[in-house]
């Protein structure tokens, strides 16, 4: 799976560098760092609601489970991001 944290310049004055950072350490607690290639992105279009995280790459079972072959994040912060990993990321490596 890759996931991707947007850091346009919308999504980087929100604070993007810290939901990377913060990103690596939850990667290593969870023991994912193998399963998910965590990556920077230009723009996702919705610097709105950034911080945007994008997660997609998905294996068939993941596909299949929810229906789409990406999921999208907004309004992610270094405070709620290891919340919303382990209730929307973790789930769809399907182990
Ligand atoms: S700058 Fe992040 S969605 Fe546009």
């Amino acid at each position: 799976m890759i996931v991707k944290v947007c850091v346009g310049s919308s999504c980087h004055l929100k604070g993007s560098y810290d939901v990377i950072e913060k990103m690596k350490e939850i990667l290593k607690k969870y023991d994912v760092e193998d399963l998910i290639d965590l990556q920077a992105s230009f723009c996702l279009g919705f610097c709105a609601q950034g911080v945007t995280v994008k997660a997609d790459d998905f294996d068939k079972a993941t596909v299949d489970k929810i229906g789409d072959n990406q999921l999208l994040l907004h309004n992610v912060n270094k405070d709620n991001i290891e919340d919303t990993f382990a209730t929307k990321i973790y789930p769809l490596l399907n182990i």
